[in-house]
């Protein structure tokens, strides 16, 4: 019986160059390094240029995915981008990026799943490829969250950052065990009886206008990490893994507090965490890709291993993917 996988042929990131300290923003708002750090463990975060927007920071992560995999973009018939701050309300970043990179033909569209989004764009395109609606699939997060912050609002501006990053999937024939390369297994859920602790307080159809990001961060962190936890054991069901098994654990960048708590639960030792939150903050859809980007550039993520991904966001929406990379 013949069984497709989507295999990850490569990955790339984008940062913009603007690093905005802890220091900094103690001159801004009534914070101060000690603060945020042991809150959250986050020290900088990137901001886009002012005229830099996330169909570029997405631009280039892509072109960067499409060079590590050796692929050429008319290889490419799904784009799938991940993100809560498009360029316009319409047409679709995704659409953009595709004519940028010169592609005319398949398929582009933006998901919008807030921080869960890419687990929920990956899932979505491995959909896609096992179906046969596409081959080769580029799924992008990206996100200039530094434009929905209210900059006075000292409880949330110095969580987020701005970044984007990439990962080239391509359907191949797998043996449907758990060795072969490829996306594994996935869980997506949502619950919208929490919007209120997560959102942005305008919109096209509501305000007419873009809004600001608003959150009781005490209530999502009470939330966090038993809806982590409970995703991953319901993809480590799926396939008959454990965190033994897990080579690394890629989860979103939100609070390492957040991420430090879910890996004890889950018993994946410290050394397998992947965390950039220090330098990245939350970039939300962006945070996992940038994440893998630094982990299989600095060599720790290699051909064959086990990676298990999640995030935890606005909505609320949750999820995690388990690949063999
Ligand atoms: O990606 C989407 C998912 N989002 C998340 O996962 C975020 C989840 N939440 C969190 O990460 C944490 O709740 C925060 C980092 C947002 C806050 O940490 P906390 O330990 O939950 O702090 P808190 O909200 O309970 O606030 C503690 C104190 C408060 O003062 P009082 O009421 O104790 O006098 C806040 O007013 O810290 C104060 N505070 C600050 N102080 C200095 C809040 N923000 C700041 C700040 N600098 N930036």
């Amino acid at each position: 019986m013949s069984f497709t996988r989507s295999v990850v042929l490569g990955c790339g990131s984008a940062l913009p160059d603007r690093v905005l300290t802890n220091a900094d923003l103690a001159v801004m708002v009534d914070t101060s390094h000690e603060w945020i750090l042991q809150r959250t463990g986050i020290s900088e975060r990137r901001i886009a240029a002012p005229d830099e927007t996330t169909c570029d920071l997405g631009l280039r992560a892509a072109q960067r995915a499409l060079v590590d995999a050796g692929l050429a973009p008319q290889d490419i018939d799904l784009i799938i981008l991940a993100t809560a701050t498009p360029d316009n309300t319409f047409p679709a970043t995704a659409v953009s990026i595709q004519e940028r990179l010169g592609i005319n033909t398949g398929m582009a569209f933006d998901l919008q799943a807030v921080c869960s989004g890419f687990v929920y764009a990956l899932t979505t395109a491995d959909a896609y490829l096992r179906n046969g609606l596409a081959q080769r699939a580029l799924v992008i997060g990206a996100e200039t969250f530094s434009r929905i912050l209210d900059w006075e609002d000292r409880t949330t501006c110095v969580l987020f950052g701005d970044g984007a990053g990439a990962v080239v999937l391509e359907a191949q024939e797998g043996t449907g065990a758990v060795s072969d390369r490829g996306l594994l297994a996935s869980k997506l859920r949502s619950d919208g009886r929490h919007k209120e602790k997560l959102f942005v307080d305008g919109g096209p159809s509501s305000t007419q206008t873009v809004g600001h990001l608003r959150m009781q961060g005490r209530e999502v962190f009470k939330h966090a990490v038993a809806m982590i936890t409970d995703v991953i054991e319901a993809v480590f069901e799926q396939s008959g893994m454990t965190a033994e098994d897990i080579d690394w654990f890629v989860p979103h960048q939100a609070n390492k507090r957040i991420i430090d708590a879910s890996a004890r639960k889950l018993g994946i030792a410290d050394e397998k965490v992947v965390s950039t939150v220090d330098r990245h903050g939350n970039t939300s859809a962006a945070s996992i890709p940038l994440a893998l980007d630094v982990a299989v550039k600095d060599g720790r993520i290699k051909r064959g291993d086990l990676v298990l991904l999640e995030a935890m966001g606005g909505g609320f929406t949750w999820g995690a993917v388990l690949l063999r990379w």
